[in-house]
C-alpha cells in the first residue's frame, strides 16, 4: 500500500493561519499570546519606540503617512504613534490593513482619532489598493502568511525615498521556531519567515539593518501547563485535535529545555529581530 500523501492534498499553513485568525478563537488565542509574553504596556513596542522610531528622520515632520500591515486588533499601532505624538507632536494619516474581520472589528480609533486620520482596509495585503508612498510601514509579526516574492516588492513598492520598512519577525532559532518546527508539519507549504524577507531583500538588492532584541517572560511553576497550552493553542493554528498527544508532549519537551529555574518560577526568552529598510530607491 502506498503511504505517500500528494502535497496537493495536504492543508495550506498560510491558508490555515489566516482562518485561524478570522475566527474569534484564533484572534482571542493570539492576544492572549502576545499579553503573556509582553505584557499590557507592552515591551516589544517599547523597543520599537525607543531603540528604533525615535530615532528616524521622520520625526521632523508635522505628519507622517503610516501604513500598518497585518495589523490586527492595533493595539500595537496606537500605541506607537501615541508614543510619537506625544513626544513629538506629530499627526498621521493612518492606512490599515488586515484581513480578518474579526480583528478589524476590535480596532477602536478612540485614543489616536484626535491627532491620525484612519483608513481601514479590511482584506488580504496582497489585494488592497493602496494609497502609498508612505513615510513608516510597519509589519509586526505579519509577514508568515506573505505570498512570498511578489508580496515583499508590493511592500517595497510602498516606500519612497525617506521611507522607513520596519518588519518584526523572530529569529531563525528562536524559542517560537523551535517550537513552531514541532508543529508545522503535514502542510504542502511553509511560513513566511524572516530568512525568506532577507533573501527576497537581498536579491532585490536592497538594503537594511537587523536590530536584535530579547523578549524575556516569567510563569509560575504552578502555572506552566496552563502557559503550554496557551502557546500551543496560538502556535497550533486551531489544529489541536489534528496533532495528538505526542505532539503536545515534544512541544513540551521543547519549552521545557528552554526553561530556566528561577525559585517559584520558570523564565523563557525569545530572540526577536527587527529589520530596519530605509532610502529603498537609493538602491
Ligand atoms: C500575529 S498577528 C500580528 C498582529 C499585529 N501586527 C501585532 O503585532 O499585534 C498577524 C496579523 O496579520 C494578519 N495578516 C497576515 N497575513 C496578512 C495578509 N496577507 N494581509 C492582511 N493581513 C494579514 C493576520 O490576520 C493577523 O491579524
Amino acid at each position: 500500500m502506498n503511504l505517500n500523501i500528494s502535497p496537493i492534498l495536504l492543508p495550506s499553513i498560510k491558508l490555515t493561519y489566516r482562518e485561524f485568525l478570522s475566527t474569534q478563537a484564533g484572534g482571542d488565542s493570539f492576544m492572549r499570546f502576545r499579553r503573556a509574553l509582553y505584557t499590557e504596556s507592552d515591551s516589544l513596542v517599547q523597543v520599537l519606540n525607543s531603540c528604533v522610531l525615535q530615532g528616524l528622520p521622520m520625526v521632523r515632520k508635522d505628519v507622517l503617512r503610516v501604513c500598518d500591515i497585518g495589523g490586527a486588533d492595533g493595539t500595537r499601532v496606537r500605541s506607537i504613534l501615541r508614543f510619537l505624538h506625544a513626544k513629538f507632536g506629530i499627526r498621521f494619516a493612518l492606512d490599515f490593513v488586515e484581513q480578518s474581520t474579526y480583528l478589524m472589528g476590535a480596532l477602536s480609533e478612540c485614543d489616536i482619532s484626535g491627532f491620525t486620520q484612519t483608513q481601514r482596509f479590511e482584506m488580504l495585503f496582497e489585494d488592497a489598493t493602496l494609497r502609498g508612498p508612505y513615510d513608516l510601514v510597519l509589519l509586526i509579526h505579519s509577514i508568515f502568511a506573505f505570498e512570498n516574492g511578489p508580496t515583499v516588492d508590493k511592500v517595497l513598492s510602498l516606500a519612497a525615498g525617506d521611507s522607513t520598512i520596519v518588519a518584526v519577525s523572530n529569529s531563525q532559532e528562536s524559542l517560537l521556531a523551535q517550537l513552531k518546527k514541532v508543529l508545522d508539519s503535514g502542510y504542502q507549504d511553509a511560513r513566511f519567515e524572516l530568512p525568506d524577507l532577507l533573501r527576497v531583500l537581498d536579491q532585490r538588492g536592497v538594503r537594511y539593518r537587523q536590530i536584535p532584541f530579547t523578549t524575556k517572560w516569567a510563569v509560575p511553576n504552578a502555572d506552566l501547563e496552563e502557559h503550554i497550552s496557551l502557546l500551543y493553542d496560538w502556535l497550533a493554528l486551531g489544529r489541536q485535535d489534528d496533532l495528538g498527544d505526542e505532539k503536545k508532549s515534544e512541544f513540551r519537551d521543547v519549552l521545557q529545555r528552554n526553561a530556566i529555574k528561577a525559585g517559584e518560577r520558570l523564565m523563557f526568552s525569545e530572540d526577536e529581530v527587527a529589520v530596519v529598510i530605509s532610502g529603498v530607491l537609493d538602491r
